[in-house]
């Protein structure tokens, strides 16, 4: 199944509550490299569900996040509503996004790949630009443009690249079966950096993300075996 975030995004949401990669490699690297975030404001690019936004809420921080899909902020606003942390939600994309403050910070998990081409992922860049404060940064985790074992299943998904250009993602349950799938934009590393500076950063970097502690102590070292060395994604710096 090829699917739109729109119709995956139940499936998605189940994963994105148990699924290793994110508890013990996005969200703590995004967290690390955001730094200090207790009374600042930051706005949560591609927000989903909400749970990254939660654990930024815990961590002092005040919150807005935004997703083009409507289901994915509804699923946000129902946790919110039985556990206010004051977080804002709203339905956009990047061309419609309205900043009505500027930002400490932004930051966005696995979001900039699904832009459809270069100038919607320019409009990301653009867009956050503009919301940030003039000393603001922009933290993206993001699917490694250089990641080498393409078509092997590994940390329960898999990633292959398409005839038509584009890549798909199919990640797998226990069962090695696939619980859901998407397409997403190629996108090289200098399509990122070129995309970020035409926006209006001044500068980005690039940062080696880590298998946190815990994750290894769960897990065991087999199961993170050349996560490291081939890591499916990657950290990029934005600087305003
Ligand atoms: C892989 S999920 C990541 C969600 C969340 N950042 C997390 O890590 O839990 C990708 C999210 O990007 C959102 N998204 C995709 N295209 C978008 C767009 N053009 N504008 C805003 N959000 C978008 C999807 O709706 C989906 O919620």
């Amino acid at each position: 199944m090829k699917a739109s975030y729109d119709s995956i995004s139940q499936s998605y949401t189940d994963l994105v509550k148990t699924d290793p990669v994110k508890q013990f490699v996005q969200y703590p690297s995004a967290l690390r490299l955001l730094g200090d975030i207790s009374q600042k404001t930051v706005l949560d690019v591609g927000c989903g569900s909400g749970l990254f936004d939660q654990e930024l809420a815990h961590r002092g921080a005040m919150v807005t996040g935004y997703d083009v899909s409507a289901e994915q902020i509804a699923n946000a606003q129902k946790v919110e509503k039985n556990d206010s942390l004051g977080i804002q939600y709203v339905v956009a994309d990047p061309s419609e996004f309205e900043a009505t403050e500027k930002f400490d910070k932004a930051v966005s998990v696995l979001v900039l790949h699904y832009a459809r081409d270069k100038e919607h992922l320019a409009q990301f860049f653009a867009s956050t630009c503009q919301a940030l404060r003039d000393d603001g940064k922009f933290v993206c985790i993001l699917v490694n443009p250089n990641f080498k074992r393409l078509g092997q299943i590994l940390y329960n998904r898999r990633f292959t690249r398409l005839a038509s250009g584009k890549m798909q993602v199919d990640f797998l349950d226990k069962d090695q079966q696939i619980s859901c799938s998407a397409e997403y934009s190629d996108f090289s590393t200098t399509d990122y950096e070129q995309t970020a500076i035409d926006g209006g950063f001044q500068g980005v970097e690039w940062i080696r993300l880590k298998v946190e502690e815990a994750g290894l102590q769960k897990l065991g070292q087999d199961y993170w075996q050349g996560f490291e060395e081939d890591c499916l994604y990657v950290g990029f710096i934005a600087h305003k």
